[in-house]
């Protein structure tokens, strides 16, 4: 299992205290970026990511929760970005390009959708993307509460994998922590991103390793 600490949830007066617990104990580094249009929430750019860039260890996850994803993919590409997301929603037929777009910076391409989304609309790019994230929570904000209907989500889109023999990833996001990282696991998942279970808590290392069980 893969852990990747959701920046969004760090303090962000000692950003670089919280990269380093990523870079010591954790395997990639998530960076939530919300325009106030696809999400009704603004979080932090390219400052930002280009900073984190600087002192990252670990590779940078962009989940990308804006309109047009494809104006921005090759800032995000240029900052630094070893994996980009997009949500389907932002993009739908679109989607296709945006993917392409992302694999002519040779970087991993992610398709992401909320937990509204029925999963079979992403079947179609199953074929062509590294990863597909499934929303556990609804995009948007930190320290909302896991959907339960995850499970099966993530079941099905694994068996669509396995169908088609597709070797992409599956990674939740949103109210991810110790108490449903084994479920999650069991059903299929790859990578974890959990921003408050890790930031909030005293000792985010042990959380980590819980994470990982
Ligand atoms: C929500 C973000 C998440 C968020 C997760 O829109 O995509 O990455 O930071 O935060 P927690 O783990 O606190 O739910
Ligand atoms: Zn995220």
């Amino acid at each position: 299992m893969l852990i990747a600490p959701s920046m969004l949830a760090a303090d962000f007066l000692h950003l670089s205290k919280d990269v380093e617990t990523v870079n010591a104990c954790a395997d990639i580094i998530h960076l939530d970026i919300m325009d106030g249009t696809f999400v009704p929430n603004i979080s932090f750019g390219f400052p930002v990511v280009e900073a984190i860039a600087k002192i990252a260890r670990k590779p940078m996850d962009v989940h990308l929760m804006i309109v047009h994803p494809e104006k921005y993919v090759e800032r995000f590409a240029k900052a630094g970005a070893s994996m980009i997301s997009f949500h389907y929603e932002a993009a739908l037929e679109e989607s296709d390009a945006v993917i392409d777009l992302i694999h002519s910076f040779n970087i991993k391409a992610g398709i992401v959708i909320n937990p509204d989304c029925p999963v079979e609309k992403i079947f179609p790019y199953l074929g062509k993307v590294d990863y597909v994230l499934l929303m556990s929570v609804f995009a948007g904000f930190g320290g909302q509460k896991f959907i339960e209907t995850t499970y099966d989500r993530v079941k099905a889109v694994k068996k669509e994998l396995k169908r088609i023999g597709s070797k992409a990833l599956i990674e939740v996001d949103g109210g991810v922590s110790p108490q449903n990282a084994g479920k999650l696991a069991k059903a299929g998942v790859d990578i974890l991103v959990a921003g408050s279970a890790v930031f909030k808590a005293e000792d985010p290392a042990a959380v980590v390793a819980a994470l990982r069980g």
